[in-house]
């Protein structure tokens, strides 16, 4: 495939853990994968690898959270693409379960809104000119059932714990529907997917986590829906979640 007809993905957050794996699971479906991360060395260092396994991945530093870094790196891709067709919004931070909501750390909330919700956001704003070039420009938010009001351990039962990770997450899926429906009529389909507990750090798997290629799967599915696939949507491993 040439450059006009090879799709392109762009990963946030991508230098470890589900988003690497994202990049490495769309390069093997023969997608050219933009895999960004904020620090320099760990994204070549994870470039690398995947280059190693025979991948077509290209580096760019990008920071979700700071403007200026998000801007940057769409004027690259303006220059060098010319257009996006898949956004994975993937930068997550803070799992704060050890957090009270009432005595959380103010600052550290609107950090974890910056990246998580705010990253999301801003990185699909910027990206929306590029995506609106493309026949088939694809938003996946990767978002997490602990910010659902339903289902096990979302919302309503974990008490007053995780109080920022949990409202970014819900508010990142507030954003999922909001934006799939002002994209309504673009062909855009925007979706949030909850990779379920995923092994993504040492002794996480012994707790239960399933394998990262299996999380990075269902957020892989809705990157790659067909045209007349859903858009507003929750879903885990392609199935519906309830929000
Ligand atoms: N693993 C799970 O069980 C699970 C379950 C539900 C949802 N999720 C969601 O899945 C996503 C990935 O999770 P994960 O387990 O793979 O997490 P992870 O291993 O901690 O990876 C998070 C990635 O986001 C990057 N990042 C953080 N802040 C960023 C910023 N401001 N700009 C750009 N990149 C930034 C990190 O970079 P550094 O390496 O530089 O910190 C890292 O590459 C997150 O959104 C998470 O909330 C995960």
């Amino acid at each position: 495939m040439d450059k006009h007809t090879q799709r392109i993905a762009l990963v946030t957050g991508a230098n470890r853990g589900l988003g690497l794996e994202v990049c490495r699971q769309l390069a093997r479906q023969g997608i050219t994968v933009i895999l960004t991360a904020r620090d320099r060395n760990k994204g070549e260092q994870a470039t690398q690898q995947l280059l190693e396994e025979g991948l077509q991945v290209i580096f760019k530093p990008l920071d979700v959270a700071d403007d200026q870094s998000v801007n940057q790196l769409v004027e690259q891709l303006e220059a060098e693409q010319g257009r996006l067709d898949i956004l994975i919004n993937n930068a997550g931070i803070n799992f704060d379960f050890q957090q009270p909501v009432l005595a959380a750390d103010l600052q550290e909330v609107q950090d974890t809104f910056n990246t998580n919700l705010l990253g999301a956001w801003r990185m699909t704003q910027a990206c929306l000119p590029l995506l609106q070039k493309s026949q088939q420009g694809r938003v996946v938010n990767v978002s997490s059932g602990a910010g659902s009001f339903a289902g096990p351990r979302g919302l309503l039962e974990q008490g007053g714990g995780l109080p920022a990770y949990a409202i970014s997450k819900a508010a990142l899926n507030a954003l999922t529907v909001k934006i799939s429906r002002a994209l309504q009529e673009t062909g855009i389909l925007v979706n949030a997917v909850c990779p379920n507990f995923t092994a993504t750090y040492p002794g996480t798997a012994e707790m239960g986590a399933r394998p990262v290629p299996e999380g990075a799967a269902g957020i892989v599915w809705a990157a790659m829906l067909p045209d007349d696939g859903p858009t507003g949507g929750f879903f885990r491993d392609g199935k519906p979640l309830p929000w």
